[in-house]
């Protein structure tokens, strides 16, 4: 088989930059290791930058996230049992859209079938090769037999997991890594959101965050210690904590109800540069991760797509100025959002190291950010998203 560019990694990254290159006439091959079912099965996190939003329409995949996300105007930060709210739109004339990642990857899904786009589910043992000359190819296992797709160009949009960033040679990689000394123990159910809008949560106890995906259907978050096995966790005892660490007139008004989905996830930091070698691009979390309390992964994923997807246009156009800067933009744009996302967990998070003095520099940055709107307009153009 033989395709312009082959997708390895069919999560939002790969869905997306196949179905805008698919619209402008560049053929693509999407492998996946896993089912359709199973890559739909993942819960993730639910706030799309509006850049991301624009993205999406562009992709023509815009119209049930127009349909049933909710564009909300800011979120609140609480601490010490005080809640203040950051109006994104009042600061800088922006919103975030709240439409799961799980939406948005099924109407990627959903888009590729209708222009028969060409995904491969259960491909195994998937390996660039050539990918320093200019005719390098993709070999896979489907149903036991070795299968081979010609390319001109490759896109490791196969998550932290995946083989594409293992294939630039390790004296070219660098990689950038921190990771935190606690994990998120997130639950979905089927309840009323406790607020119009996310909280974001500091306490002695943890960080809680109160999300949503509608109006009956909640996603909450509790800073919890690494090896916290997740059977510990009842949905008593969630709901239990998150009232300890939420304000009490919030505490007083959550409606609680059966968990739905329940899961523990570390929080790291990372970045591998370049994210280019040769005919490989990387995209997504195959070149970065980010502790989700900046909602900035899949906004990250979007605007690595964005430049690679230009880029590609503009090398069948007889230019490549957009794959030779490829790497330097997306990464730009990646470390401030790496930057922010950082900052953020170590301005919410209480960690078990930190000294007398750490938390009440915590305390008195939230302090200078409740009175402060320069403060807050930093955090909010962070939080919308930076330009691409
Ligand atoms: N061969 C084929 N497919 C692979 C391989 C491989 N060797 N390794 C991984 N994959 C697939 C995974 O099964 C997954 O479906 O690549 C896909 C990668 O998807 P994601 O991990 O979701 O990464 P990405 O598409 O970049 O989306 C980033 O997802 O993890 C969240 O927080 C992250 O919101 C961000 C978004
Ligand atoms: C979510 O709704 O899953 C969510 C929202 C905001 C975050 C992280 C996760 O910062």
């Amino acid at each position: 088989m033989r395709t312009q560019v082959c997708i390895i990694g069919g999560g939002p990254s790969g869905l997306l930059l196949s179905q805008l290159l698919h619209l402008n006439g560049i053929d693509t091959v999407v492998l996946e290791q896993r089912s359709r079912d199973y890559v739909l099965s993942r819960i993730r996190a639910g706030v799309l930058e509006w850049g991301s939003v624009e993205v999406l329409r562009d992709a023509k995949v815009g119209a049930r996230m127009d349909a049933e996300g909710f564009a909300h105007d800011g979120v609140y930060l609480s601490a010490q049992n005080q809640e203040f709210h950051i109006d994104f739109k009042e600061l800088t004339g922006k919103q975030v859209m709240i439409y799961g990642q799980t939406e948005v990857t099924a109407d990627l899904y959903e888009a590729r079938e209708k222009l028969d786009g060409v995904v491969i589910h259960d491909a195994q043992g998937v390996t660039p090769n050539d990918l320093e000359t200019d005719a390098p190819y993709v070999t896979y296992i489907k149903d036991g037999t070795e299968q081979r797709i010609d390319c001109d160009f490759v896109a490791g949009c196969d998550g932290f997991h995946g083989v594409s960033r293992g294939c630039i040679p390790t004296n070219v990689l660098k990689e950038f890594e921190r990771v935190y000394p606690f994990g998120w123990l997130g639950i979905l159910s089927q309840t009323p959101p406790a607020r119009d809008e996310l909280i974001y949560a500091q306490h002695e106890r943890g960080f809680a965050l109160c999300s949503m995906r509608n109006a009956n259907l909640s996603r909450y978050y509790l800073q919890t210690p690494l090896d916290d096995p997740l059977e510990k966790w009842t949905d008593q005892k969630f709901w239990d904590e998150l009232r300890k660490r939420v304000p009490d007139e919030v505490a007083d008004t959550i409606v609680t109800g059966p968990s739905i989905e329940k899961s523990l996830a570390p929080l790291r930091s990372f970045v591998a540069e370049p994210m280019r070698w040769g005919r490989l691009f990387l995209v997504g979390d195959a070149a970065h991760i980010v502790p989700p309390t900046g909602a900035k992964g899949l906004n990250l994923a979007v605007s690595d797509v964005h430049y690679l997807y230009q880029g590609l246009l503009q090398h069948y156009g007889g230019d490549d100025d957009g794959l030779e800067l490829y790497s330097e933009r997306a990464l730009a744009r990646v470390w401030k959002s790496e930057r922010f996302s950082w900052s953020m967990t170590t301005l919410l998070h209480r960690t078990p190291d930190q000294s007398p003095f750490d938390k009440r520099i915590q305390e008195s940055e939230l302090a200078y950010l409740a009175s402060s709107r320069a403060a807050q307009t930093a955090l909010a153009e962070n939080y919308i998203g930076l330009p691409f």
